[in-house]
């Protein structure tokens, strides 16, 4: 786990975009798992603004959504496909055919969910997956309590995040009770994941993410297990962690690990 730490939230998504951008300049198909909620919004409007500045290119990226409210319409102003495409994807030069995405209304759950394991496996699976963090320790909808090797399936809300999610809606009865999401095992195999927190009111599950025991009761722990995993903080979120100077040293000096072999 490489916990990297910055000033603010604009630093936050300025160092997942930077990451982002490069793996893509190694892999110009990557495979990018998307998550919606409010902290990823300053990485796609970087990542939007390097298109715009022409150093990155989407042509070939294919993307995956993380997550969809049950009984929700693609067109719905509060569903994800909405979310993903008006703030990032309508802004960038995808190709609709590699946008990939849960329906929040199919036809049959277990069909669609399956098929769409089988299609990240097609793919090669996904290559950087970004998530944020709920208050609860949860990633994508994977609430405390899910197996640490689930697959996409639907999933009930815990009322911590219907409360959170109630300010997207008119008002808390609106929020969907039911979603379906990428599993903690669908997300444990991409190659790299990329874990957003911003501000104090993330400050507990960050600790219990990345310095806390690893259990089912705070499904972002099991990125400890992952070997690709960044963390990347505010001050604010990173306040309760005990070893802040050692994550700040190794990210400052991690380039240095060459110096060693001269
Ligand atoms: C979003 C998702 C959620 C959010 C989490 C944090 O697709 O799956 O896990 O990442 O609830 O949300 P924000 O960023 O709004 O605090």
């Amino acid at each position: 786990m490489e916990v990297i730490f910055t000033s603010n939230y604009e630093k936050i998504c300025e160092e997942a975009a930077r990451i982002i951008l490069r793996e893509w300049k190694k892999k110009k198909n990557l495979a990018l798992g998307l998550a919606t909620g409010a902290t990823p919004l300053g990485v796609y409007k970087e990542l939007i603004e390097l298109y715009q500045k022409k150093e990155i290119d989407f042509s070939g990226v294919q993307t995956f959504g993380l997550d969809e409210y049950l009984g929700l319409e693609e067109d719905h102003p509060q569903s994800f496909a909405h979310y993903m495409k008006e703030n990032f994807l309508k802004h960038i030069n995808i190709k609709k055919e590699n946008i990939f995405r849960l329906d929040g209304k199919p036809s049959d759950i277990d069909t669609n969910c399956q098929e769409y394991e089988d299609k990240i496996k097609s793919c090669g699976g996904i290559d950087v997956q970004i998530l944020g963090i709920g208050r609860n320790g949860h990633i994508g909808f994977n609430e405390p309590g899910s197996s640490l090797s689930s697959r996409t399936r639907v999933k009930t809300l815990a009322e911590e995040t219907v409360k959170d999610n109630a300010c997207f809606f008119e008002n808390e009865r609106e929020v969907p009770r039911f979603c379906l999401t990428i599993g903690i095992g669908t997300v444990m195999e991409a190659k790299m994941i990329i874990l957003l927190a911003s501000g104090g009111n993330k400050k507990d599950a960050v600790r219990q993410c990345v310095e806390g025991p690893v259990t089912a009761s705070v499904p972002a722990s099991v990125l400890q297990f992952h070997p690709q995993a960044k963390i990347i903080v505010d001050e604010d979120a990173g306040a309760l962690l005990s070893r802040k100077g050692y994550y700040e040293w190794v990210f400052q000096n991690k380039e240095r690990v060459k110096d060693y072999l001269k």
